[in-house]
């Protein structure tokens, strides 16, 4: 019997990317088409300029992805692509491409959660990963705790009720006038900085909830940039930057820690773009390793946005018969939704 094919599209933000996977997740292509260059200058993503650059980049990119995958078009068995959460323009340049091609071919066509995806990256290289897992996703977009029973059930123990971990790195890079993304330039200014020198706060929530918070600890490190003068040319920039991660991977961890201890957990899933971070796959490796949990972390490729999650997870849907949707009535959605669980 002929092998499946699946082809998965991603467009919920600053990334066009395409992916080929076959029925044993064997990655045969993915392209990552970044807009980096494009948003840079403004120190942040600008959902109109991402638009349209999703429509320019989407056709060449589907097909770079099919070239390297050496697969015609027609011979795709199963579309997969994300419908949310994401900038509403953005997901629907994809959503809309992907729902042509299925409807033409007359193939499944299954919409995938943004979020869920990061996780599932985990599962694409590790499809033994023993349940029950919490996974910690942390992105630009996302920072939440999900618990996982077991495959594809997904229970949302906490989110941020502000900033994402990855936009509070963003915006302080963007605030120095380091560049953009922030969290990679950080970490590269904050390598042989002395995490110790500054203190922040770290956020707590009053109550039990195991949700984040960032805005307070941006507006800590802000003020801290304008009682000590901190500049991108400051002596003691990397000390600072280096407190601030420190600060940002500390308070994730404890949420992480705490939600460890309450629902004991077998494996610990870390994914999303600020899963790239080393002082956070350290601090997270000495975690789990101090509670007796297997900890996961995708590749770095697989951390941030890419395709192939986006396809794993259509496939893993698909495998589960979860119906796959009327081709032409998937809608996007931009904000998440707690449908989980
Ligand atoms: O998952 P992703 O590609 O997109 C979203 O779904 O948001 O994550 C992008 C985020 C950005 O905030 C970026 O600064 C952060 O991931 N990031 C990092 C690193 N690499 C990417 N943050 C800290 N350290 C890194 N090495
Ligand atoms: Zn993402």
């Amino acid at each position: 019997m002929k092998d499946i094919l699946v082809l998965g599209i991603e467009t919920s933000c600053d990334e066009t990317a395409a992916a080929v996977l076959d029925g044993q997740r064997h990655i045969l292509a993915s392209v990552v088409l970044s807009q980096d260059t494009i948003h840079a200058p403004y120190g942040g993503v600008v959902p109109e300029l991402a638009s349209r650059q999703h429509l320019a980049a989407i056709n060449p990119v589907v097909g770079e992805a099919l070239r390297r995958a050496e697969t015609p078009l027609e011979d795709i068995d199963v579309f997969a692509v994300t419908q949310g959460p994401g900038l509403i323009g953005s997901l629907l340049v994809g959503l809309s491409f992907a729902k042509a091609l299925a409807y033409y071919f007359k193939k499944p066509l299954v919409g995938v959660d943004h979020v869920e995806a990061h996780i599932e990256a985990a599962f694409l290289e590790n499809p033994g990963l023993p349940f029950p897992a919490i996974a910690l996703v942390v992105s630009g977009g996302h920072t939440s705790l999900f618990f996982l029973k077991r495959r594809l059930h997904f229970r949302l123990l906490g989110r941020t009720r502000d900033d994402a971990a990855g936009e509070a790195l963003d915006k302080i890079a963007k605030f120095l006038g380091l560049g953009y993304p922030g969290g990679p330039v950080i970490e590269r200014a904050a390598a042989s900085g002395d995490a110790a020198r500054f203190l922040f706060a770290r956020p707590r929530m009053k109550d039990e909830s195991l949700d984040f918070s960032f805005s307070g600890l941006k507006t800590a490190a802000l003020r801290a940039v304008e009682d000590e003068g901190i500049s991108a040319s400051h002596p003691q920039l990397a000390d600072f930057l280096a407190s601030f991660e420190e600060a940002v991977v500390g308070s994730l961890l404890e949420n992480l820690n705490r939600a460890a201890e309450k629902y004991r957990p077998v494996s610990l899933i870390l994914c999303g773009g600020v899963a790239r971070n080393k002082r956070l796959r350290r601090g997270f490796e000495e975690l789990a390793r101090s509670n007796g949990i297997q900890p996961f972390i995708p590749s770095p490729s697989l951390c941030t946005d890419n395709a192939a999650m986006i396809a794993s997870l259509g496939l893993a849907k698909l495998e589960a018969k979860k119906k796959a949707g009327v081709v032409l009535e998937l809608d996007a959605y931009p904000r998440f939704i707690a449908t989980r669980g």
